[in-house]
């Protein structure tokens, strides 16, 4: 029955449907290798709801998802659907029972050498398979009536395009777009936001709302706090596979963050209201010096200097220029116009070699999980960028490799056995803290991070925080740029408010305040 249909009977009865659980866990369980993951997991999603499961990375969300969507099928305890025991043997078998998923690696759900169109209309072309009413202008059509019902506004031109030159935010609203057609009985989301724009974001938001008054049950996985007090109706807290806290609205964040972190250090749920305070005489030399620098065509150029000793963030919309900022200055491509110096030298490089052999770092913003290579440990992952200074006579020093592997491993606390795992074991967000990781385990003369937080659990956050910070306070520059206020503000000892390709901010300590750094972002668009 489908929720919103009427129901007939006595009033007991009638509660008695209402009450009936769009999907249920009960003693869920499972193991990897003898391992742990999950431990009797236990929990009833209501039709018309927006259940958030949090959770630190490595805590067992993905796996959870993956039993409810047919991926693993070796798990203990029952899933049932509508109040009956379901069987899930494959992930088809979940969607035909209604539970959609958009999993947390992009690349799943695509399918290469289709177009964008049929890839909007995959499930229907798979479900019918040989029906000779679905193909070529009808695909096409229905692909335009899925899309624009999303309002993504894409043109014929794209849809006929091979899926894979998509960027990653436009897979992702693919995916959701295809998710969504099917009008499922349960949506799950893990981590959606994490490729996405603040902008599509929004357009996310309001979408997952009018599933949730169509009746829809959501469970919804992310790390931004902010998105789960906007989103949610309920949160669960699985900690090390168990869930530890269950909470209806208005929620209780600091008793939220002591379940899911408890056992690590004491952490603040309050989020930071200004950058970081300036420590006096901590900043020191200009490492490098940007002079008359111009993002975009036609935009005003800027001047601007980096220093050891503090941590610069630069924050903006999509569109604002970071990700140019960033790759103009790891020679990905050369900035319109404007001379750079490092170290007092013209500095101009042609390629990313160039950059990294004169000591500039960049962990990009698009970080799929090809950045590591599979079966190699995680050890090897976290030295490959190095393997050069590590080898002597083409051979790797393997107990140094080992060394820089344990060192951050430690340093940003991922889940893992040790650093001879492969990174398939890894948990998303510790396979983001490897690739993140990796540029911490030098002391460059500039590191620029785009957007290093996507994935990566609050504790995480911090511990790349400090550590960004301490490589600034052994001598290197660091500039962090991120979509995120709050997550800049974290971070940095200095703002930098950048739009449309000029800087319309820069300021220390308590002059980077929140509400002015916003407010800065709003006019200047
Ligand atoms: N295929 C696998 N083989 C071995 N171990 C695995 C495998 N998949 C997951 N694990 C382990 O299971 C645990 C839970 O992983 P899971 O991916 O469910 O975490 P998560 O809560 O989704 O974390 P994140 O926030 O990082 O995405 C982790 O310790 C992970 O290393
Ligand atoms: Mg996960």
């Amino acid at each position: 029955m489908s929720p919103t249909e009427p129901v007939a009977g006595t009033p007991a009865e009638e509660a008695a449907v209402e009450e009936v659980a769009a999907v249920s866990l009960r003693d869920v369980s499972m193991a990897f290798g003898g391992r742990t993951v999950l431990a009797s997991v236990s929990l009833d999603i209501a039709p018309g709801s927006v259940v958030a499961l949090l959770g630190a990375n490595g805590a067992g969300k993905s796996t959870l998802i993956k039993i409810l969507s047919g991926v693993h099928t070796d798990h203990g305890g029952e899933v049932r659907v509508a109040g009956e025991p379901a069987a899930l043997p494959s992930p088809l078998a979940a969607r035909q029972l209604g539970i959609q998923t958009v999993h947390q690696r992009i690349g799943e759900g695509i399918v290469p050498g289709l177009t964008v169109a049929e890839n909007l209309v995959f499930e229907e072309l798979a479900q019918k398979r040989g029906n000779p009413f679905l193909n070529g202008s009808r695909i096409l059509a229905r692909a335009r009536e899925i899309q624009s019902a999303l309002g993504l506004d894409w043109s014929d031109v794209l849809l006929k395009k091979d899926v894979t030159e998509l960027g990653i935010s436009d897979r992702q609203l693919l995916i959701l777009a295809r998710t969504l057609a099917t009008r499922p009985r349960l949506l799950i989301l893990d981590e959606p936001t994490s490729a996405l724009s603040a902008a599509e974001a929004e357009r996310l938001f309001a979408l997952v709302e009018r599933m949730r008054d169509d009746g829809i049950a959501v469970l919804y996985v992310s790390h931004r706090l902010g998105e789960i007090d906007a989103l949610a109706d309920r949160l669960v807290v699985l900690r090390d596979g168990r869930l530890t806290e269950d909470q209806a609205k208005p929620f209780d964040w600091d008793a939220a963050l002591r379940a899911m972190l408890l056992g690590r250090p004491a952490r603040q749920a309050q989020e930071a209201t200004t950058a970081r305070p300036v420590a006096e005489g901590a900043s020191g030399d200009v490492v490098l010096s940007l002079q008359g620098v111009r993002l975009f065509e036609g935009r005003a150029p800027f001047d601007l200097d980096l220093r050891t000793g503090e941590v610069t963030g630069v924050v903006g919309l999509l569109g604002a220029g970071k990700t140019e900022l960033a790759r103009g200055l790891f020679g990905a491509e050369p900035f319109t116009t404007g001379a750079v110096e490092l170290d007092g030298r013209a500095y101009e490089p042609r390629r990313p070699a160039d950059a990294i052999r004169a000591g500039v770092h960049l962990v990009p913003e698009d970080r799929h999980a090809d950045a590591l290579v599979p079966g190699w440990s995680l050890a090897q992952n976290i030295s490959l960028p190095f393997l050069k200074s590590l080898s002597r006579a083409g051979l790797v020093n393997r107990s140094r490799e080992d060394a820089l592997g344990r060192d951050i491993i430690d340093a940003l606390g991922v889940v893992t056995r040790d650093e001879h795992s492969t990174v398939e074991e890894l948990s998303g967000g510790n396979q983001q803290k490897i690739v993140v990781g990796r540029w911490l385990a030098q002391t460059p003369r500039v590191l620029i991070l785009d957007e290093p937080f996507r994935g990566v659990d609050i504790g995480a956050r911090r511990d790349i925080g400090r550590r960004a910070r301490a490589l600034a306070a052994e001598g290197s520059a660091v500039l962090v740029l991120s979509a995120d206020v709050d997550e800049i503000l974290e971070i940095a000892d200095r703002v930098v408010v950048l739009a449309a390709g000029e800087i319309h901010l820069d300021a220390y300590g308590e002059d980077a305040e929140r509400d002015r750094v916003i407010q800065t972002i709003a006019v200047s668009v």
